[in-house]
């Protein structure tokens, strides 16, 4: 199975990003947070940012939409060139539509649910999305417990998955450690979000291969 690690840039130091980033060299993806104080209930970046970090990241974006309407802002982070772009299915009433248009501009399209949202909805939609992010937190802040209540419902994404022979990959973010990176993987789950783990460290670069080997026993 492949294990990616996308540290968040929510815990890097925000004066610093382009340092920042080499000190993830070895990570899968950098996971970057878009957070609109409507949708969640605090304030990131937005678009020219992370036109700017797409200009200089060595490593390939993952950018999270915590936002209100995203059919207005998220085709723009695809056209920035994301490699990924993940929205809340709470946000919008066409998850369908909204992932053709962005698979349309190049960009993989992610479904995000927030731990009170049910999956099953979505389940017979699978195909056409690239990602499903399965919240281990309450969406808007970094820092926070894992939840582990959230895990049946990614066994049942990893089962729908498996069933139709897709190529979807699995997502946590919120909480994910050392401690618990490993409970996400037994779920199902392959694309692990780490911030205060990953930047927390005093070797962030270590830090990514710990929680690789975590992942993959
Ligand atoms: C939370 C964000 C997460 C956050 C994770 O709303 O979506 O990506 O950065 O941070 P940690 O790993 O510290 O829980
Ligand atoms: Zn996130």
């Amino acid at each position: 199975m492949t294990t990616r690690i996308n540290p968040s840039i929510l815990a890097a130091d925000f004066a610093n990003f382009e340092r920042e980033l080499g000190r993830i060299a070895s990570a899968d993806l950098v996971h970057v947070d878009i957070m609109d104080n409507h949708f969640v209930p605090n304030l990131t970046f937005g678009l020219p940012m992370v036109e700017r970090l797409q200009q200089v990241s060595p490593i390939p974006l993952d950018v999270h939409l915590m936002i209100d309407d995203p059919e207005r802002w998220a085709p723009g982070y695809a056209e920035a060139g994301a490699f990924s772009v993940t929205f809340h299915v709470e946000a919008t009433a066409d998850p369908v539509g909204l992932a053709r248009r962005l698979r349309a501009i190049g960009a993989r399209a992610g479904i995000a649910l927030k731990p009170g949202t049910e999956v099953e909805p979505y389940l017979e939609l699978l195909p056409e999305f690239d990602q499903v992010l399965v919240m281990t937190v309450e969406p808007g802040f970094g820092g926070q417990s894992f939840r582990p209540e959230t895990m049946p419902k990614l066994e049942r994404v990893a089962d729908s998955v498996r069933a139709a022979g897709l190529d979807v990959w699995l997502q946590v973010d919120g909480g994910i450690s050392l401690e618990t990176i490993g409970i996400a993987a037994a779920a199902g789950a392959n694309t692990f979000v780490a911030g205060s783990a990953v930047f927390g460290a005093d070797s962030p670069a270590e830090q990514i291969e710990a929680l690789r080997r975590a992942a993959s026993v």
